[in-house]
């Protein structure tokens, strides 16, 4: 469904995603649920793809038109497998969310190699292999969308809590992202991003990190973000609300950082 001649698109109160297919990686994480359950809502057959075995439970939760696959995105061969069994099982695949990944903090020279590189291949290498697995199936259909979960921490240089390896790894995402962009427009493929500031995903005080983050006037909105408030922007460009939207990064911080 696209823009009807007259210009009008779908009204918000219908399914946005009825009839659709999504894999999600990072769908059991706190951020990947909460879009994962918005996506079902909206009428999508969801694969909860996570390298944590609750992947399969959650997607239980979620109910039996779902699916839920133990993978690690690190490795291309497990991705390429993952991809495939989902196409199987649903038939077809339409949006591809790319959300798995890891946040520490480290300094320059505190970082160690094996955190740089476990960060590095979590983030970048399992977005790439991810888009690899998908993206033969969506240029032969010429339809499908991406969404790759960058964060703030990649504009403005970390800060928050992850380290330099991780403001350098969401920055990675954030150029595969515009590369793959333009790379797949003539295919009709869009891949666009999200960057959101701090999000309360449910693991820590709510009022804690309001108090953190929000309280000395760093987020002019004076709150920090919701799960489901990033998990909107996702529906957004994985729907044909977005059918001309590729390329974008969509910042989710209340603020917090103004282009
Ligand atoms: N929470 C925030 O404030 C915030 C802000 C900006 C960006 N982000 C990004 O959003 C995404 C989700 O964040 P969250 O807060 O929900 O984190 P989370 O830790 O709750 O979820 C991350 C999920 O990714 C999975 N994962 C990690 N490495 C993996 C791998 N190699 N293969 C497969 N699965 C793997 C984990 O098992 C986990 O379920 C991450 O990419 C994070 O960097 C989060």
């Amino acid at each position: 469904m696209t823009a009807a001649p007259d210009g009008s698109l779908p009204l918000l109160a219908s399914p946005l995603l009825l009839g659709k297919t999504a894999i999600i990686t990072g769908g059991a994480g706190g951020i990947g649920r909460a879009t994962a359950t918005l996506f079902a809502q909206h009428g999508a057959r969801v694969a909860i793809l996570d390298m944590a075995g609750n992947a399969v439970s959650f997607a239980d939760e979620l109910g039996e038109a779902h699916l839920g696959v133990v993978a690690d995105v690190s490795d291309e061969a497990a991705c390429t497998k993952a991809a495939a069994h989902v196409i199987r099982e649903f038939g077809h695949l339409d949006i591809l969310v790319t959300m798995a990944g890891i946040v520490n903090p480290g300094g320059i020279t505190s970082v160690a190699q094996e955190e740089y590189q476990a960060t590095m291949r979590s983030h970048v290498d399992g977005t790439f292999n991810m888009c690899r697995a998908a993206i033969p199936h969506f240029r032969e259909r010429r339809a499908g969308t991406i969404v790759c979960m960058s964060s703030i921490a990649a504009q403005r240089g970390g800060g928050l809590r992850g380290g330099v390896h991780y403001a350098a790894a969401k920055a990675g995402i954030l150029g595969l992202t515009k590369a793959m962009a333009r790379e797949l427009a003539p295919d009709n493929v869009r891949v666009n991003a999200v960057c959101p500031g701090a999000i309360h995903t449910g693991k820590r005080n709510l009022a804690d990190m309001n108090a953190q983050f929000a309280g000395n006037g760093l987020i002019p909105m004076g709150r920090v973000g919701m799960a489901a408030e990033v998990a909107g922007v996702f529906l957004f460009l994985a729907s044909d609300l977005a059918s001309y939207v590729t390329g974008a990064t969509i910042d989710v911080n209340g603020g917090m950082h103004i282009h």
